[in-house]
């Protein structure tokens, strides 16, 4: 189950936490794995109250952590400051966030309900700016803090039938390396982790099965990828890449024209179900 210990460093207080959103299952359920392995103490959110105290229950015994579970629907519009006050009121210092919950939707723009636009855009960029900026400043005010937001692969490039997710996810890695370089020296870093596909519940919610982009290339683990993510932001990274596809996709995307990238990009995302 648990692989090897990642980086540990020596900031960490029994009284702080690491927050992952999203930990209720895929990578976020390995971040919880891995940061619990590591001796952290966890705030774990998700909507599926009951997966998450399932989780609680496996890894506090297991690994000697409190594991604090706030059950939310992240994609309303005052979930991160709800989130935000409740840590606070509970005096909840929180000197890790890791913003993984996400979700992809393989279909024409036109053709999907403006609310799931709506609804991913909040999800995927606004809660997790939010997030970054409320506990981002805690942390310079600490002189101490990591904050990891997953992006992807599809950052690299514009994603014709996923129109939204594309730009919801260079989005992120935007505005992670963006303030990553403005916080040099204050202690706090931020870390744009950018997967390609990765064998989770992800596929099935996207209604990407069977697609191009799950087929092509052999998925990667979850707990690879969120061990690689990790590592990569304890070390205090800008950008991490967790495996060879993502490499490529990247070098591919700064040398094709962009027409012919975003035609690549049509061609493995797949045809979106009537
Ligand atoms: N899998 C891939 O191929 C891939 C590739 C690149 C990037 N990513 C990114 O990786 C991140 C994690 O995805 P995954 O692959 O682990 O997918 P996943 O297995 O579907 O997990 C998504 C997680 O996000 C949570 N979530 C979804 N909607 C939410 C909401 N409205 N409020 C709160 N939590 C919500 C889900 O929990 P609940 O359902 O309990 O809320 C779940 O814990 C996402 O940001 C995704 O875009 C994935």
């Amino acid at each position: 189950m648990v692989q090897q210990s990642a980086v540990s460093h020596t900031n960490r207080s029994n009284e702080s936490y690491a927050l992952i959103t999203g930990a209720s299952g895929g990578i976020g359920y390995e971040f919880a794995r891995i940061f619990a392995h590591d001796g952290h103490n966890l705030i774990l959110v998700a909507r599926n109250a009951k997966k998450l105290n399932d989780i609680r229950e496996y890894l506090e015994p297991k690994y000697g952590v409190s594991v604090i579970t706030l059950p939310a629907d992240l994609s309303a519009p005052n979930a991160a400051t709800k989130l935000y006050k409740e840590t606070r009121h509970r005096k909840l210092a929180v000197d890790h966030l890791v913003n993984n919950a996400g979700f992809g939707d393989l279909s024409g723009f036109l053709d999907r309900d403006l609310s799931r636009h709506e609804q991913m855009a909040q999800l995927n960029m606004v809660t997790l700016m939010q997030l970054t900026y409320l506990y981002g400043r805690d942390m310079r005010d600490a002189g101490f803090g990591r904050i990891l937001n997953v992006s992807s692969v599809a950052s690299m490039a514009a994603g014709p039938n996923m129109a939204m997710y594309y730009a919801s996810k260079a989005f992120v890695r935007s505005l992670s390396e963006a303030v990553h370089e403005e916080l040099r020296g204050t202690g706090v870093t931020v870390t744009a982790l950018c997967p390609g596909p990765v064998s989770t519940g992800f596929e099935k919610a996207a209604q990407m099965s069977g697609q191009n982009f799950f087929t092509l290339a052999k998925p990667a683990t979850p707990a690879h990828v969120a061990e690689y993510g990790y590592r990569k932001m304890l070390r205090g990274s800008a950008l991490a890449y967790p495996n060879l596809i993502v490499h490529a996709a990247n070098i591919g995307a700064r040398l094709a024209p962009r027409s012919l990238s975003r035609k690549m990009c049509k061609w493995v995302n797949g045809i979106p179900q009537k």
